[in-house]
């Protein structure tokens, strides 16, 4: 047994550990990756919103997909039909999602004071399956490394 060889795979396999770990905090929280055609629930950061006086669901922060105040108002977009806003948690659901629904979507309550969240949806083609293979390739190569050189 070579242990030149066992030292470079214990480096390979460090360096992908530390890759990993770094890749998972990099990630942001707030992220949802769905695929086309999936029901979507967006949900605020925090379980209940409490008495609201106005609640508002934009799509970027120039498209507004709806807002409550006292009854729903759904705008005039291409979310029209497709979405639903669950009053007591401030959920927003939309139904069969296109790839161009992916983007930043922010949600502003308005109570004493304002706030503002913020919420990336991916939506992801059927056949990306690329992804996943280059996902696993990723992760096998040292190990496929480390076994070709022992
Ligand atoms: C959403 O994505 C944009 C660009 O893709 C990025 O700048 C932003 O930090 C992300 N926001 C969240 C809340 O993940
Ligand atoms: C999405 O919701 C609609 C309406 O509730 C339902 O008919 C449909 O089967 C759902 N689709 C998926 C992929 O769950
Ligand atoms: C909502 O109801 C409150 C209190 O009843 C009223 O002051 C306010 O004008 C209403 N807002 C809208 C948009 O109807
Ligand atoms: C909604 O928007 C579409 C495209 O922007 C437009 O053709 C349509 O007339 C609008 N409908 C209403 C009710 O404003």
């Amino acid at each position: 047994m070579n242990f030149k060889k066992w030292d470079w795979c214990l480096v390979l396999e460090l360096l992908q550990l530390l890759l990993l770990v770094i890749g998972v905090q990099g990630y942001p929280k707030q992220t949802k990756n769905v695929m086309t055609g999936s029901n979507v629930t967006l949900l605020p950061p925090r379980k209940h919103l409490g008495n609201y006086k106005r609640l508002t669901w934009l799509y970027t922060t120039k498209q507004k997909i709806l807002e409550h105040e006292n009854k729903t108002k759904y705008f005039n977009s291409t979310f029209k039909n497709r979405v639903k806003l669950d009053l007591e948690s401030g959920a927003l659901h939309i139904y069969e999602v296109w790839r161009r629904d992916s983007g930043v979507y922010y949600l502003r309550v308005y109570n004493e004071r304002e706030e503002e969240w913020a919420i990336n949806l991916t939506v992801w083609a059927r056949s990306s399956g690329v992804t996943w293979i280059a996902t696993w390739l990723v992760a096998l190569a040292p190990i496929m490394l480390c076994s070709l050189l022992i």
